[in-house]
């Protein structure tokens, strides 16, 4: 089994490689035949996006920018799962993964990694693991992947080395039992389930990109995968609860219907 850890830390081998070689150590004492391979975005060429929309609208292969990005997504593609780590900055994600979210902002709309768990890590000094955690779970989600365990490690800058030591003890204590879980679910086979969010979510791309006149290199990626096809409820064969589902597309619905007022705070 392949695990791909994306580092985005600018800082590279800082804590939150620490952290992710703990969980590869973990999890390799529990399953053999396990292989890391390290992306560490400070390292990689994948320049900042422009915002020019090419990707969304035309296309991934209009990306005007030069660099590694297809690679990257390849290695993603070939990983059988991905554990996504980030440093807490300023309560958000680090600069250096958020341009990775970014540049790959088209797989929002032709997500192509559903089947394929994933592993949320970020540290911090105190705190914003919580919302990193919940920003890269959805961001993530978004491109198909399961988010199956996250993990959120503090390493408190100002205390003493004592201190510092407990912390590192709790930390590995939290990696060993992140590792089971991981392991747990990369294991697990059974058909997995698309709660509310997921299906409100499905309802929505499907009416924005079932036109063929707008949006066409979604329209042509929804179309050929059959999600336009009037039965298809999700991107993959899931267990779906019919009063959530029910629900689910009420609400996108109603999202629908009030696009055209644009204002608000509940977007
Ligand atoms: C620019 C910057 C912003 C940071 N913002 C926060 C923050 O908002 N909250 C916090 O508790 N720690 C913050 N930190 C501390 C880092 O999240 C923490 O040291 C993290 O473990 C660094 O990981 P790394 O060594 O892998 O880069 C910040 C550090 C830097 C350099």
């Amino acid at each position: 089994m392949h695990i791909l850890v994306v580092n985005g830390s600018p800082k590279g081998k800082g804590n939150t490689y620490k952290v992710a070689k703990m969980l590869e150590e973990a999890m390799k004492k529990r399953e053999c035949g396990i292989e890391f391979e390290y992306l560490h975005l400070r390292e990689s060429d994948l320049k900042g996006c422009l915002g020019c929309y090419r990707c969304l609208a035309d296309g991934e292969a209009y990306c005007p920018l030069q660099d590694n990005q297809m690679k990257i997504e390849a290695a993603m593609q070939q990983a059988d799962a991905v554990i996504f780590a980030t440093p807490v900055y300023v309560m958000n994600v680090s600069w250096l993964f958020k341009n990775f979210l970014d540049r790959f902002a088209y797989i929002c709309h032709r997500p192509r990694f559903h089947g394929k768990k994933a592993l949320v890590l970020s540290t911090t000094g105190a705190l914003g693991t919580g919302i990193v955690n919940t920003i890269c779970k959805y961001s993530v989600g978004s491109w198909g992947f399961e988010t199956a365990v996250t993990l959120g490690a503090a390493i408190s800058p100002g205390i003493s080395q004592e201190d510092t030591a407990k912390q590192w003890i709790k930390i590995q204590k939290a990696a060993d039992q992140a590792a089971e879980k991981f392991v747990m679910a990369l294991k697990c086979k059974k058909v997995p389930k698309a709660g509310f969010f997921k299906l409100y979510a499905f309802r929505l791309q499907k009416a924005a990109f079932g036109n063929g006149d707008r949006l066409k290199a979604d329209y042509n990626y929804w179309k050929e995968k059959g999600w336009l096809d009037p039965g298809c409820n999700f991107y993959i064969q899931v267990k779906i609860n019919l009063i959530t589902h029910t629900l689910a597309n009420a609400l996108a619905d109603l999202k629908i219907k009030s696009y055209p007022k644009g204002v608000g705070d509940k977007h």
